[in-house]
């Protein structure tokens, strides 16, 4: 019997394949940062049992409508917003995605956005470069504390979660907004269940990390902006499309707050000429959350082993529910 069909959206190091390869048959898109054309992509899932995808392949019901040999779908991310998983789900798809091997990494990230962010290290950082440090100056590239002040989590999930430690290492006080409480992050980190306005009103900095749903779509507007303290940072990192972006950019050059950190856009990749970038006080980054290589390398191992649980007709470890 010939082995199962698996297709990889993007160039992966073939290591991380190697135990997927005893089970299927691998073929991958020939680029690591040029995303599989949709055209490929949807001749390939004609054939698939299996994809590997990442979170910037748009799997919808056009193209799960022709996957018919498809089984599984296991996306290199925690978040699955580009998965139509209800309907895969009725056309008995597994999905899976790669929580918990990422949890501490994106966290790292996310609360380095906040610092960067507070204290202009970017800009710092190219000052020098540039030349432009001709000595010490009292106020030079002065920012804004961390330590002892409120941090305000919107999405208290694993990822929130770990961010909350992290703050508690700064002194900092816990306010989080989610749809359920979260007794374990209260317990122990001292977080505080707040409303959403109540997270705005009070935090200095509004860290995102909220999966992207139908509720979340374009909750930060300029409305919830003006909420924020005049002198908060607003910090994302987990789907750009949880923020109107054009009212974001309002509220920075309106002075409804002091700046944001985002790694997250909501069409990506972004360019340069993009609104947000052109501002002084917006410090971003090119989606790198999960983007340390032990982590992203054990997505990939997590993903394959997903994959091959699923064709040898197994539980995947991670199914998305
Ligand atoms: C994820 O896994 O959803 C992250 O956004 C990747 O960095």
């Amino acid at each position: 019997m010939s082995k199962p069909f698996v297709y990889v959206t993007r160039l992966l190091p073939e290591d991380q394949l190697a135990k997927l390869k005893e089970t299927a048959n691998v073929e991958m898109w020939e680029k690591e940062e040029e995303p599989c054309p949709r055209k490929v992509l949807l001749e390939k899932a004609r054939e698939a049992d299996g994809l590997l995808t990442m979170l910037s392949d748009k799997i919808d019901q056009e193209l799960l409508e022709q996957a018919e040999n498809l089984k599984v779908i296991a996306n290199l991310a925690v978040g699955y917003d580009n998965i139509d998983v209800k309907y895969a789900a009725s056309k008995k798809i597994t999905v899976c995605n790669t929580p918990d091997v990422l949890t501490d990494t994106t966290a790292d990230l996310a609360f380095a956005l906040l610092m960067a962010s507070a204290r202009r290290i970017a800009k710092a950082a190219d000052y020098i470069k540039e030349g432009k440090w001709k000595g010490w100056g009292p106020l030079q590239m002065a920012g804004m504390d961390i330590h002892g002040k409120t941090l305000g989590i919107v999405g208290m999930g694993k990822i929130g979660t770990a961010v909350a430690k992290r703050g508690t290492g700064f002194d900092m006080k816990i306010l989080y907004h989610n749809r359920s409480r979260n007794k374990a992050a209260e317990e122990a980190h001292g977080a505080k269940h707040a409303s959403f306005d109540e997270v705005l009103e009070q935090s200095d900095f509004v860290v995102c990390l909220t999966p992207l749903t139908e509720e979340t779509k374009e909750m930060f507007t300029y409305e919830a902006f003006k909420k924020m303290k005049r002198k908060a940072i607003f910090v994302n990192a987990s789907r750009g499309a949880v923020v109107k972006e054009d009212d974001l950019k309002r509220a920075i050059e309106d002075g409804l707050i002091a700046g944001a950190g985002l790694d997250v856009f909501a069409s990506e990749p972004i360019q340069p000429d993009h609104p947000l970038l052109g501002l002084r006080q917006v410090t971003a980054l090119p989606h790198i959350g999960s983007s340390s290589e032990e982590t992203r390398l054990k997505m990939m191992e997590l993903c394959s082993r997903n994959i091959a649980a699923v064709l040898k007709g197994k539980q995947p470890e991670t199914p998305v529910t």
